[in-house]
C-alpha cells in the first residue's frame, strides 16, 4: 500500500491546454515515490474555509520528483485552481486509492484502452506505464474535435490511435463503444485481450456490457463525489457484487464485471 502524503507543494507549470482544459504540474517528489498510474490526488483548491472539500484528480503523467494533472474548469474548485500560477504552493493529499494493478497485466496479450472524454487522463498515466508501447489500440470518445485530448501522446508511445466524436468532427461519428465493438469483432482471438477504461457511467455499463459478451476482462476508473477521499465518510460508497465499496479506498480501479448498477 502507498504511504499518503500531505503538504504543501509548488506548482511546476500550469497550462491551459484546450477550451476549457489546464494542465498542471506539481513538484512532489514525496507524493510520486510510491504512486501508480489509477491512483489520485486529493486537492485544496483554495487555503481558506470556502472550498471545504478538497477535489480529487487522478495522475495524468507521473515523473521522477513531479507530477501532472488534466482536469476540465467546470465549478468552483477548478475555477480556482486554473487561477494559480508557477510557483504557487498547493496543498496536495496523496497518492490515494488502488491505482491499476500494473503486475498483473500480461503484456503478451492485449490491452486495449478505452477514454471518454476527461478519461484520457489517467489513462495516458497507465499507456506511458508500459501498456502503451506494445502498440495497444487506444479508443478516445469525445463531443466533438475539440474535445479529444491527448491523441498526439499516446501516438508518441506507438498505441494505435482510434477517435469517436459524436458529431463526426473528427474520426468515427457515434459512440467510442461502437468503436469498441467494431474493433472486438474484428480481432482474432479477442478475448485474450483486457480493456482499461475511464469516462463517464453510461460508456463503462456498455463497456461492462460488451466485455461480458466476449467474455474479456474490464477494468475501469470510477468517479464518485468524494469528501474525505480515505475511506472516512463513506460518501463515495458504490454497490459491488461483495457488498458496499469505497470508490476513494477500494477503487477507483474496479473490475466492472463487480460493480453493481
Ligand atoms: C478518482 C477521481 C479522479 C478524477 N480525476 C479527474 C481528472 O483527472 N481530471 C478532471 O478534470 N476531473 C477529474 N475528476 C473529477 C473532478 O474531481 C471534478 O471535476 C472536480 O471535483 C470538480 O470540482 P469543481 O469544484 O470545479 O466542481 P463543482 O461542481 O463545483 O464541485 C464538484 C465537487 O465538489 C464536491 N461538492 C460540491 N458540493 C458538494 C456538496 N454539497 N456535498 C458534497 N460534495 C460536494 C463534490 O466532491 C464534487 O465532486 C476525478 C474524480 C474522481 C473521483
Ligand atoms: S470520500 Fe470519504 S469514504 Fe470515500
Amino acid at each position: 500500500m502507498s504511504k499518503i502524503v500531505q503538504g504543501n507543494f509548488q506548482i511546476l507549470a500550469n497550462k491551459k491546454v484546450g477550451v476549457d482544459y489546464f494542465k498542471m504540474e506539481v513538484g512532489a517528489p514525496s507524493v510520486v515515490k510510491q504512486a501508480r498510474p489509477g491512483q489520485f490526488v486529493h486537492v485544496r483548491c483554495r487555503n481558506s474555509i470556502e472550498p471545504l472539500l478538497r477535489r480529487p484528480f487522478s495522475f495524468h503523467r507521473l515523473k521522477r520528483s513531479s507530477f501532472e494533472i488534466l482536469y476540465k474548469v467546470i465549478g468552483q474548485g477548478t475555477n480556482l485552481l486554473a487561477k494559480k500560477r508557477k510557483g504557487d504552493k498547493i496543498d496536495i493529499l496523496g497518492p490515494l486509492g488502488n491505482g491499476f494493478q500494473l503486475s498483473s497485466i500480461n503484456y503478451q496479450l492485449s490491452t486495449i484502452l478505452v477514454a471518454g472524454g476527461m478519461g484520457v487522463a489517467p489513462l495516458l498515466a497507465l499507456a506511458e506505464a508500459g501498456v502503451g508501447k506494445r502498440s495497444c489500440p487506444v479508443l478516445i470518445g469525445a463531443r466533438t474535435k475539440r474535445e479529444v485530448l491527448c491523441a498526439k501522446d499516446f501516438k508518441k508511445l506507438g498505441a494505435k490511435v482510434r477517435i469517436a466524436t459524436d458529431d463526426g468532427s473528427l474520426g468515427y461519428r457515434g459512440l467510442v463503444t461502437d468503436l469498441l465493438k467494431k474493433l472486438l469483432l474484428s480481432t482474432k482471438n479477442c478475448q485474450l485481450s483486457t480493456i482499461y477504461a475511464c469516462g463517464p457511467k453510461p460508456m463503462l455499463q456498455e463497456i461492462t456490457r460488451l466485455a461480458k459478451n466476449f467474455r474479456i476482462p474490464a477494468y475501469g476508473s470510477l468517479e464518485e463525489n468524494m469528501a474525505c477521499g480515505v475511506g472516512a465518510c463513506l460518501g463515495c460508497a458504490i454497490k459491488t457484487k461483495q457488498g458496499y465499496k469505497q470508490v476513494c479506498k477500494d477503487g477507483p480501479v474496479f473490475n466492472l464485471q463487480e460493480i453493481q448498477c
